[in-house]
């Protein structure tokens, strides 16, 4: 009797918390699967400051640095401009998806997405503008799904498009031939322009979730701070960045979430969401030291040297004999342009915890 009491009773015990097992197990999976199939795939358009391995699949970039160490020291070399990932790949990992193969890598898998961002790519003009990207999307979506208008609308809809960060290059070349912010400003409405017809044409293809990145805080990037170095401390802001430069990219930003905002009213039905890539570089420097950023290391580059306290304008990285620093996790840049691998996840972070909600509050 007492054998039978116990038996009976271990059965119950064993069949409750099997039971919560099998429950816990399967509401976890419920969150995670949700998470998971939140999309399909991912999109990418942009520059170097996504391209992950484009760039060194056409002849211009065969023989570039990008290729080869000290480039990808971290995570070895791929084409990356970077020592490591970019913020794209922490994007891709959040969403539980494979890092994003490059579209001119030929022979890759593309079923959860494609990475059609270029090294040096502008919005306007040049080999590899945003409407040549757009082109490359097209053909690739046509080739995939057989020319089908509604299957490719029917895997965009569970697909996420990150419609940049471009247009950073239409104005970086302008800015360092010499032309001034007044010269550089009127450039502004013909990127932005682009940017809305961008989004326009993957709305028309079937896209429902896009992201638009803004500019960087460039006042705060070496390349900018070394180049335009001013012995007139009111041209800087408290975190010793440019404000000219900064007020620049913040009035190109602000009319970029103008566009977004009339995309938005005209497609109520489509989450079109603005990416603060501002907000995002200016918080990981303010936060610098609470990262493992080295004093003195949030705007200094790791790689390559220059006379000045940015470490940048002499060797360029990957130029024969150019530094590298020891530790590139603790500098937010890496060659004077791009991220270092912390800089990216850091900023990779700001921007999800602010874009994410933002996408999924649209989604319901
Ligand atoms: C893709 O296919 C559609 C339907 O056949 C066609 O209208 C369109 O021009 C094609 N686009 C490209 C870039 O090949
Ligand atoms: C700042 O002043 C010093 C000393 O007069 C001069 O050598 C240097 O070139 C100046 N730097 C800039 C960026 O104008």
């Amino acid at each position: 009797m007492g054998r039978l009491f116990y038996q009976l009773f271990m059965l119950c015990f064993l069949f409750n918390s099997l039971c919560s097992l099998i429950l816990g197990a399967s509401l976890r999976s419920i969150r995670t699967s949700k998470l998971a199939t939140q999309f399909e795939a991912i999109y990418n358009f942009g520059d170097s400051i996504s391209d992950t391995g484009n760039f060194i699949n056409v002849p211009a970039g065969a023989n570039s640095p990008y290729k080869s160490l000290p480039y990808g020291k971290t995570y070895h070399p791929t084409g990356r401009a970077s020592d490591g990932l970019l913020i794209v790949d922490y994007i891709a990992t959040h969403f539980h998806l494979p890092l994003l193969n490059p579209y001119l890598a030929t022979g890759s898998d593309f079923k959860t997405g494609a990475n059609f961002a270029v090294i040096g790519a502008t919005a306007n003009g040049g080999d590899y503008s945003l409407a040549k990207q757009l082109d490359w999307f097209k053909s690739h979506l046509n080739s995939t799904f057989a020319n089908n208008p509604t299957a490719i609308q029917e895997k965009l809809k569970k697909s996420l498009v990150l419609m940049g960060e471009i247009g950073g290059n239409d104005f970086n070349g302008p800015f360092f031939q010499g032309q001034t912010i007044e010269q550089v400003s009127k450039l502004v409405p013909g990127v932005v322009k682009t940017i809305k017809d961008a989004v326009e044409e993957v709305i028309s293809l079937g896209a429902s979730n896009i992201v638009v990145p803004g500019n960087f805080a460039i006042g705060c990037v070496p390349i900018y701070l070394a180049k335009f170095a001013t012995n007139d401390s009111s041209k800087y802001d408290n975190l010793q960045c440019l404000k000219d430069y900064n007020d620049f990219s913040n009035s190109y930003n602000q009319e970029l979430k103008q566009a977004i905002q009339q995309l938005q009213q005209a497609h109520p039905e489509v989450a079109i969401v603005y990416a603060d890539y501002y907000s995002a570089l200016i918080s990981v420097i303010t936060q610098a030291p609470g990262l493992g950023i080295e004093n003195d290391g949030s705007k200094k580059a790791c790689c390559g040297s220059g006379n000045n306290p940015y470490n940048f304008g002499d060797k360029g990285c990957g130029s024969p004999g150019a530094p590298v620093c020891e530790d590139p996790s603790k500098r937010i840049n890496w060659d004077g342009v791009h991220m270092t691998q912390q800089g990216n996840k850091c900023v990779a972070n700001e921007l999800l915890k602010q874009f994410v909600p933002a996408l999924l509050k649209h989604r319901r």
